[in-house]
């Protein structure tokens, strides 16, 4: 847990402290305060009426749930029974009837609804170059994704891309989609990846070059704030000309799975990438942005979920680890939309209409990788077997949908690797990261991309 906080707190302060002075995070956090309180005065709760989530921290007194026996005693809904009751029994029942009814359950209370009047992205080159990533000579394409914003000129919006191909690809090549960074925060060294690469590995993006595939990094920051107080600018800000969010407007996982739908626009236009075989990759945060992006575009054909935990594939429900009212609170709200808030004060996680395991669901029939760490070295926080039972409580919809499920109901042993079929999942022995498991995700994914060259 010690290692996760650390994390955390480095995650956090690339987003934060490295771009701005305590005078500024001081500033971020009132703003933050006063939107998450305005938006309660929408919503008509008090802010006493807001339960507080368990801390992170295991020596505290309110300490997150770590232990099995202590887990509660919950009812999932089930994905296959319609709102009037009737279970479904056809993949085209699922497509006609029971899926809109999910997308739109997440959309009016968790993840919030995507506007219909975004303006336009034009994706500007800015640069092109030949490199060197560790041992392998790469095309390195910079991007700049401006936003038309003649409707609010106030606020601008640019979203920064990276997309790397092997140097001597010759035709279009599979690419790895990451939610991350490539820009040095500061005078920071350039980041190379979030997280912890095993010893004696390649790094993710070598093995990905090894194979004669391709990566793409997309800047979360440079879609939406990682904050709440950001709400009133980014993408969000942008379309509500610089409002407050209604209750089920968007939140910042939805904007940022939007950017990764405006990479993918851009990927179907550049011949040295196979738009057809573009997975969604990210940890934590931006593993829970991950899923979301794949739930909501068809186009990304895997997945790679790391670390995800509550927000992402870890079921809502269930108390171990981070609670729906860590989520709901000033500082991860901005996550997800307003309404969300409600479950965390007068409505509880098991008045959720829809839980993660459905969020995996609006993947199938694609294949999807859960990948979690150990809670040893990663800490408990993420709710490792929560994040598992998200990916096995999905087998029925891609049963029903001709695909295989995880082929067990049963939490793996550490190092297990769950990957024979289109729902994967490996815990792996290190730490808040999908470094250790990128080894077993490629082998995974050449089963449906094909083995690509390797040498
Ligand atoms: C916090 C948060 C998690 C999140 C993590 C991260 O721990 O509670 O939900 O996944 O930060 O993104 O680093």
């Amino acid at each position: 847990m010690k290692q996760l906080l650390v994390i955390i707190t480095t995650l956090c302060s690339f987003s934060v402290s490295a771009q701005y002075s305590k005078t500024a995070i001081d500033s971020i956090n009132k703003i933050t305060q006063a939107d998450y309180e305005q938006m309660l005065g929408q919503l008509g709760i008090k802010p006493t009426e807001c339960r507080p989530g368990p801390s992170g921290n295991p020596s505290d007194a309110h300490a997150a749930n770590r232990l099995e026996e202590k887990v509660n005693q919950y009812t999932l809904p089930d994905p296959l029974i319609l709102k009037d009751g009737k279970k479904i029994t056809t993949a085209s029942e699922w497509w006609s009837k029971r899926r809109p009814e999910i997308v739109a359950d997440f959309e009016e209370t968790i993840y919030g609804i995507v506007p219909k009047n975004i303006p336009p992205i034009k994706w500007d080159i800015v640069s092109v170059k030949d490199t060197m990533i560790g041992n392998y000579k790469a095309k390195e394409k910079i991007l700049n994704g401006v936003v038309d914003n003649s409707s609010y000129p106030n606020i601008k919006v640019q979203v920064s891309l990276q997309v790397i191909t092997p140097a001597d690809a010759t035709s279009a090549v599979p690419v790895v989609l990451e939610f991350g960074f490539f820009h040095p925060f500061g005078n920071a060294e350039p980041i190379k990846a979030i997280g912890i690469i095993s010893a004696g590995e390649p790094t993710w993006k070598e093995q990905l070059l090894s194979r004669g595939w391709g990566y793409s990094i997309i800047e979360p920051n440079s879609v939406q704030a990682d904050n709440g107080a950001g709400l009133r600018s980014g993408i969000i800000g942008l379309v509500n000309k610089g409002q407050p969010r209604k209750p089920a407007d968007w939140g910042a996982l939805r904007a940022w799975a939007w950017g990764a739908s405006k990479a993918m626009d851009y990927f179907e236009t550049d011949k040295e990438v196979d738009a057809k075989r573009i997975a969604v990759e990210g940890i934590s945060r931006y593993g829970k942005a991950a899923v979301v992006a794949m739930a909501y575009d068809p186009r990304f054909s895997l997945g790679f979920i790391g670390s995800s935990g509550a927000g992402g594939t870890k079921i809502l429900r269930r108390v171990f680890g981070e609670q729906v009212e860590n989520l709901a609170s000033s500082g991860e709200y901005h996550w997800f939309c307003g309404n969300f808030i409600q479950y965390a004060s007068k409505l509880t996680p098991d008045d959720l209409p829809v839980d993660a395991h459905e969020l995996v669901a609006l993947c199938a029939p694609r294949p999807i990788f859960i990948s979690v760490g150990s809670p040893q070295v990663e800490g408990q926080w993420i709710d490792a077997k929560g994040v598992f039972l998200g990916g096995a409580n999905a087998g029925p919809v891609y049963r029903l949908l001709g695909k295989k499920d995880l082929g067990t109901m049963e939490f793996p042993t550490i190092g297990m690797p769950l990957v024979e079929n289109e729902i994967a999942f490996r815990q792996h022995a290190g730490g808040h990261s999908t470094g250790p498991n990128w080894s077993t995700w490629i082998a995974w994914a050449c089963r449906y991309w094909g083995a690509g060259k390797y040498y």
